[in-house]
């Protein structure tokens, strides 16, 4: 992938839905998470370049954009775990990486085998003491433990799993597995919540399902929420602002800005069409394809199937 010099970046909009109630400030700022100028190379590639973006405290926002794009890229950079080749980069007023567990985070296509014991519970608690897992807390810590027990029980609670959670996490069905995994990047109380695709694999009820849990989450919980997403059709009424990446560049904003057959047509610089259905569903048409380099990654059958 090349980076057009014309590449077109717009600062993020503040624009929210009027109808929604006002999202709790976690920071002095309310800005949880900031980019700008932000650029990334990856094996000598630059995937995006010249990123603006501001994230307040309690908005739910998608990263959008075609295969290999950069989205997970965008989410790792967040996270810290990737540098960035330009730019500033703040999550929760810090450097990325280093608010800990004020980050939420679930990682693109997570599967279980069917034959893995552990069940529901015991993956919830890899969020709680994952580095400790496996050693038993001695006496002195029965109340921390107690306390564990406390918030995994209420986060099962909360995503609505406590019907299976005891069961082995490979009989759960992908929907049930992606709730108990969004309770495992919750048990902490973070501030913020990285999820790369949790609808992804999904079926429709299930991503609706889920949708409405990640939208409850964030305004009841009042977590700051950042999801890539394949489709924003599931989460569309629920979203204060979007990001569409593509190569080079990214423009941000709300999601009735940003979904315009104009302005995609000049992010990708080709005739993109956007419609809109009879029950408010939108598509996109014409939205350029994945790099061929980008193919080998997805190699694995059903990988990426359905992306566009
Ligand atoms: N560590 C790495 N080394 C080399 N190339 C990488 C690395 N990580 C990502 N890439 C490449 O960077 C590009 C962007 O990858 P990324 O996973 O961010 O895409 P994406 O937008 O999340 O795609 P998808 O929709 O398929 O998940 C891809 O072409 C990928 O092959
Ligand atoms: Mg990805």
């Amino acid at each position: 992938m090349t980076v057009k010099p014309t590449a077109r970046v717009r600062e993020a909009s503040q624009q929210t839905d009027p109808q929604r109630s006002p999202a709790p400030a976690r920071s002095p700022s309310g800005t949880v998470v900031s980019l700008r100028d932000a650029a990334v190379r990856v094996s000598g590639r630059t995937l995006w370049s010249g990123v603006e973006l501001d994230v307040g405290a309690g908005e739910f926002v998608a990263v959008l954009g075609p295969n290999g794009v950069g989205k997970s890229t965008l989410v790792k950079v967040l996270l810290g775990v990737l540098p960035t080749a330009a730019g500033e980069v703040r999550v929760l007023g810090e450097q990325p990486g280093q608010a800990g567990q004020r980050v939420g985070y679930l990682p693109q296509r997570r599967s279980f085998d069917a034959s893995l014991r552990m069940r529901g519970t015991d993956i919830v608690r890899l969020g709680w003491d994952g580095d400790r897992w496996g050693v038993p807390l001695p006496g002195r810590f029965g109340a921390r433990r107690k306390a564990a027990a406390r918030r995994i029980a209420e986060v099962i609670e909360l995503v609505g799993a406590a019907s299976y959670a005891h069961r082995p996490i490979g009989q759960c069905s992908g929907g049930e597995q992606q709730r108990l995994l969004i309770a495992q990047a919750l048990v902490r109380r973070p501030e913020l919540l990285l999820l790369d695709e949790p609808l992804d694999s999904l079926d429709l009820p299930n991503q609706a399902a889920v949708a409405a849990l990640v939208g409850r989450i964030c305004r009841e919980e009042g977590v700051t929420v950042i999801m890539v997403a394949h489709d924003v059709n599931p989460i569309l009424s629920r979203l204060d602002r979007v990001v569409y990446l593509a190569e080079g560049g990214a423009v941000s904003g709300a999601p009735e800005e940003v979904i315009t057959s104009e302005t995609l047509s000049r992010l990708y610089g080709t005739p993109i069409e956007v419609l809109r259905t009879s029950d408010g569903r939108l598509v996109v048409v014409g939205q350029p394809e994945a790099p061929a380099i980008h193919s080998d990654r997805h190699a694995a059958p059903g990988a990426g199937e359905g992306k566009p």
